[in-house]
Order: structure tokens, then sequence, then C-alpha cells
């Protein structure tokens, strides 16, 4: 009889020890280690694997260039912003992440798009969230096409393999993985250890029958997909799906791509028959009436780039000194940005009252929206409105100078996809303009000054 061995892990960071400790040694959190027997599962995983070569001496490796033929095809998922959001569709046998908020649409958006891709596939939606019955309900509610999609509700690892490998489908989608649960080991549905046990034992198989994976995660409350690290190291594309609850417009993002570029966005809209893709986001965007006090930014968060409104308003106070709020921005950098604007434009801003706010509730934390804050300050003060589809992306020095911020292709790109016409931005930013295809006229100014007059004409 086999001996069952325990490993410590931590639940926060993911950090196996083959001690227990109050306080993980590699994140330094307390109480966050949980013991986990192992052996069983990894016999199990062992015994799984029929390829598993045991003395074959047969040769296994195959040429890079008939791979590439046969099995990168990709399939449609129906939409084509998912396809272009994965970087051109669905590649046979990846292993793809979807993470969001609870309730932002990532079930409505699988189940859509498994609808669309069983039309010519065969697909399989295990659900272990909701029963059968839910998800019909919901399907019917969504469409009425004749797909030939197979649905099962289970959460029991085993049994999902079990059905995985009788179907052998073209897609799976997993909704979520912090649902499931592998009887071998000692956690609770959604513990670091079931999800990374779960997860790899699905990938294992998927990768073997070439079957592309889709798997569901949550997010925590600091916006990481919950579970380990090793999850997204694991998968070959990790997708974000957010989105303002209360607003109807989602956004789908690459985070990470094995097959594509990250800087793709896919833009949906919720309606009461479920999600469907807007095709021109310009018009979403983009403010139909300009009004003196907005400017327009492109803020990166990670890897993730998003075109946003700035809004202020600057009136003459009444009280002996000036009130400052900001919502969605630090007020020292408002501060800050007030002051670099007092000294070296000569606007008597400390005799005024200054309101600051970021569009939609969003929140924006790097320098690089500066000089947008500052164009939305003068715009307001001056009255004059800043022309439209242009957008303001740099940092402010505290002598007034403009300083370069990273990811400057990135931000163009975007602001491009979504119909911005001019940008302006420091000089020195690096950019090789031959090699970006950018049409957008690109406007360069090393101080808040010319900034300005290149925005806003003469100030
Ligand atoms: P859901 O896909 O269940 O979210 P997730 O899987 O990310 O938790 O989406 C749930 C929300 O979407 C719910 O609040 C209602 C809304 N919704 C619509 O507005 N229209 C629809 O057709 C559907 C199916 C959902
Ligand atoms: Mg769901």
């Amino acid at each position: 009889m086999s001996r069952l061995s325990s490993t410590y892990i931590c639940q926060s960071c993911g950090a196996q020890t083959r001690q227990f400790f109050g306080r993980c040694s590699n994140c330094g959190d307390w109480n966050s280690i949980v013991e986990q027997v192992t052996s069983a599962s990894k016999n199990r995983l062992k015994n799984k694997n029929p390829n598993h070569p045991k003395g074959n001496a047969t040769k296994r490796s195959e040429s890079i260039e008939s791979l590439k033929e046969n099995s990168l095809s990709r399939l449609t998922s129906g939409y084509s912003e998912f396809d272009r959001v994965l970087g051109g569709g669905i590649v046979p046998g990846s292993l793809v992440l979807v993470g969001g908020d609870p309730g932002i649409g990532k079930s409505t958006l699988l189940l859509q798009s498994a609808t669309a891709i069983a039309l010519n596939e065969s697909v399989l939606y295990v659900s272990a969230e909701e029963s059968a019955q839910q998800v019909r309900l919901r399907w019917k509610r969504l469409t009425e096409s004749k797909s030939r999609l197979q649905l099962l509700a289970e959460t029991d690892l085993e049994l999902i393999l079990q059905e995985l490998e009788s179907l052998k489908p073209s897609v799976a989608i997993i909704d979520s993985i912090q649902a499931l649960h592998d009887d071998n080991l000692s956690g609770a549905p959604g513990s670091v250890g079931q999800v990374r046990e779960c997860s790899s034992a699905l990938q294992r198989l998927a990768k073997q029958q070439n079957t592309a994976l889709f798997i569901v995660g949550h997010v925590t409350k600091e916006g990481m997909i919950a579970g380990p690290k090793v999850l997204e190291h694991l998968v070959d594309v990790v997708l974000t799906f957010e989105g303002d609850r209360h607003a109807n417009h989602r956004l789908l993002r690459a985070v990470k791509n094995r097959y594509g570029a990250t800087h793709e966005l896919g833009i949906f809209e919720m309606q009461g028959s479920g999600l469907t893709e807007v095709k021109n986001p310009s018009e979403i965007f983009l403010n139909k009436k300009p009004s003196a006090g907005v400017a327009t930014i492109v803020a990166c968060e990670g890897n993730r780039s998003l075109a946003v409104d700035l809004q202020a308003l600057i009136s003459a106070t009444t009280f002996a000194s000036p009130r400052r709020t900001a919502t969605g921005v630090e007020t020292n950098r408002l501060h800050q940005i007030l002051a670099v604007l007092e000294k070296h434009m000569g606007l008597p801003l400390s005799r005024h009252d200054c309101y600051l706010a970021v569009a939609g509730g969003l929140e924006v934390e790097e320098p690089a929206a500066d000089l947008g804050i500052a164009a939305a300050i003068v715009s307001s003060y001056r009255d004059l409105i800043l022309p439209k589809r242009t957008v303001l992306i740099g940092e402010l020095g505290l002598g007034g100078q403009l300083r370069a911020v990273g990811q400057m292709p990135q931000r163009l790109l975007e602001a491009e996809r979504l119909g911005f016409q001019r940008a302006v931005f420091p000089e020195g930013s690096g950019l090789d303009k031959t090699k970006m295809a950018i049409k957008m006229e690109l406007l360069e100014a090393s101080n808040i000054n010319d900034a300005l007059i290149l925005a806003l004409g003469n100030i």
C-alpha cells in the first residue's frame, strides 16, 4: 500500500512546503497554509495517461511544419470581437482562462459562443454552478438556434474527465473552475490546491485529445483571478471580462495570449436578449456633445489600456480656502497639477474651487493621466472646448515639463481603434512612427504650455 504524503500549500500565493508554518515564508501571510494529501492524486493522474510510453520506443516527436498545418487551423467562436481578442479564433487544444467579476456576463458570453460553435463542431458545456434546467432556461432566452450543444451539470472532476474522454469535443467550457472538486484532495472547492489540481488534470486531457478548453475563473476583491498565480502560467490565454455592472458595456481583453497580441479589445453590450457585439465602439467612447472641461486620456492598467473621459469644473471660490475634490484620481495629484498650472501658466487657480471626476467610476492612478487632467482644468477655466477625437497622454513634471510614459504604442493603437484622430503626448516617447501603422495625427510637446496650445489652440 502506498504511503500518503502531505504537502502544505499557501492559499494566498500557492507556495508549497513540507512542514506546517503559521506564516507563509514566501508571501508573509498568516494562517494561510493548508495541508494537502498529494500522492493519491499523482497516482491517479499517472494511471490515467494511456499514452505513457512504458518502454515503448516508438518515435513520438513530429515535424513542426506538419504540426502547424494539422492542428493550428482556428475555429471561430461565432463572434468576431471574441475571435479578435483570441488572436483570430480558437486554437484547437488551447486552454483559455476567462476571468471577471460575478454577474458581469461570463456565463452568458460562453453559453452564447458555445451555441454558435456547436453549429459546426461538437461542444460540451460543463456547468458547475447552475443546474442543467437553469442553463437550459438561459439558453432558451438567448438563442433559438438548433445547435448540438451538450450540457453537463457536474462538479466532480472525475466525472467531468470521463465525459470529456468519451465525447472528445472540439471545444469544452468549464463554468467555473472554483466550483469543481477532486475527491482525492482534502481542500474545499475553490482552494488553491483544488483549483490547481483540477485545472492541470483538465489541461492534460484537453491537450491529449486536442480539445480547446475555456475555464471560467472568478476574480477576487483585488481584481486578480482567484487561485494560484500558477493557474495563469498554466493556461495559454488569459481573458478578462469587465465593465460597470450598472452600465451595459462589457470589455473583453487578452491579458496573456500565446497565440496573438494582448492589446486587442472586444466590446459587447448586455441586452435583455444576451450579449451583442458593438461594431462601432468609438460612438460610445466619444463625447457626442463635446463640452468645456472634458478631456480624454488613454489609461493603462498592467497590460490593459482604456480610453477614459475626465471632467473638471473650475469656479471662483466663496470659501477662505478653495475646495478641491477628485473622484477616481488621487487628490494629491490634483493639488500638484493645479500648482504647476498656477506657477507655469499663470492661472490664478488658488482662488478657484476645482472638482475633478473620471467617467464611469473608474480609478486612474497612473501619472500618464496628468496631461489630460491639466487640459480638462484649463478647458473648464477658459471655457474652451477641446477638439473632438483628441487624446492627451503624458506625465507632468513639477517644472511644467512633459515626461514620456510607458506603453505608448499600445495606448495609441487603442486610441486609433476607438476612433480618435489626434494624440498629444510628450516629446522623446521613443516611437518609431515608420514602423507603427498609425494614421492618427501625432503631436509631440516638451512642456505643458506647448501641449495645451497644440490641443486647444491659442490659450
Ligand atoms: P452571467 O453570465 O450569469 O454572469 P457571470 O457568469 O459572469 O457571473 O450574467 C448575469 C448578469 O447578466 C445578470 O445580472 C443579468 C444579466 N443578463 C442580461 O442582462 N441579459 C441576459 O440576456 C442575460 C442572460 C443576463
Ligand atoms: Mg456564471
